[in-house]
């Protein structure tokens, strides 16, 4: 935001006093689940009420719900946008009230980012990068044919770790990725596509590794790598994001072999920010980004589901 923009937006206002509106996407994976639980835990521990609209990954129903916030006045408005563009009509209408929304999770593209006052978010591209750069060491140049779980077509995560990963292997002439498709960041769609690879792939012969951009996918596809008679993280390696309790229960059994952290607590950083936005009227970084954290099976995956389970899962 300009500066004026800025004052506009801000004003002092006790935690207690705000009321922000989460336009959150829906619950198409067990992180998802675990983020707009963390948010509601977050918002209790400050006083914050919070309303979240469920948009069952329509983006149409995310605008109509950004209208209804606007409409109700809220103090802020919280973004997980499904895809990455078309938002600039409905952010105008945000800013024009006054109400500055915070992007969470996922990035948009516009040429206007004045639309929003920050955005709450992990390195995505780097993500992929990890995931890319553990399986070049882990390959150690044998060859390796890789197929791929994309995430939801057009959002920030699928655009982004897949670059990130292609990026990873770039060097590695000995890795190239075989098979790519959207399984939309669900368990079942990443089952019902892994199938499809293993019977285009030589019943899964001619696989050597899953990429998948959440863990959710891996989980689904190991199930399919399972029905069809090949053992998972052995004769078909699997790494991919999130690092959900479910993946490091794969892990623990030698299902899978590695995943990469992305932390759901992206609204507590959030409200953070705006209420010393509030506080304040100066407007925080652009990005505040969180970290991202490789796990392996060497990482005590059980110990590491244990921990997992208390913390909004
Ligand atoms: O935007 C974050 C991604 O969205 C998570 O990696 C995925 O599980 C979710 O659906």
């Amino acid at each position: 935001l300009g500066t004026a923009a800025a004052v506009a937006f801000a004003g002092t206002a006790a935690a207690a006093d705000l009321t922000v509106g989460f336009s959150q996407i829906g619950s198409e994976s067990g992180w998802r689940a675990a983020e707009t639980s963390v948010s509601k835990i977050e918002a209790e521990k400050r006083g914050i009420d919070l309303k979240i609209a469920d948009a069952q990954q329509k983006q149409e129903n995310q605008i109509k719900a950004i209208r209804g916030f606007v409409a109700q006045g809220v103090d802020a408005i919280f973004l997980a946008p499904v895809v990455a563009t078309g938002w600039d009509t409905v952010l105008e209408e945000a800013k024009d009230a006054e109400i500055p929304v915070i992007l969470l999770d996922r990035t948009i593209e516009t040429s206007d980012d004045s639309l929003y006052l920050t955005a709450v978010t992990s390195d995505t591209v780097h993500e992929g990068k990890v995931a890319g750069d553990w399986l070049v060491k882990t390959v150690a140049g044998k060859p390796c044919n890789v197929v791929e779980l994309q995430g939801t077509v057009g959002s920030s995560p699928a655009i982004n770790r897949k670059k990130g990963f292609e990026d990873g292997i770039a060097s590695a002439s000995n890795i190239k990725i075989t098979r790519s498709q959207t399984g939309d960041f669900t368990r079942a769609k990443g089952k019902e596509v892994m199938e499809g690879f293993l019977k285009a792939e030589g019943g899964g012969k001619d696989i050597c590794a899953l990429y998948a951009h959440n863990d959710d996918m891996a989980v689904g596809a190991i199930q399919a790598i399972k029905e069809a008679g090949l053992k998972p993280g052995t004769d078909i390696l699997v790494v991919s994001i999130d690092a959900v309790p479910d993946i490091f229960k794969a892990m623990a059994d030698g299902e899978a072999n590695a995943t990469v952290e992305l932390t759901p607590n992206m609204a507590g950083p959030a409200f953070d920010a705006l209420k010393a936005f509030k506080d304040s009227g100066k407007a925080p970084e652009k990005w505040i980004q969180t970290e991202s954290k490789l796990y392996t099976q060497a990482d005590d995956p059980m110990k590491v589901y244990e921990e997992k389970k208390g913390l909004g899962y």
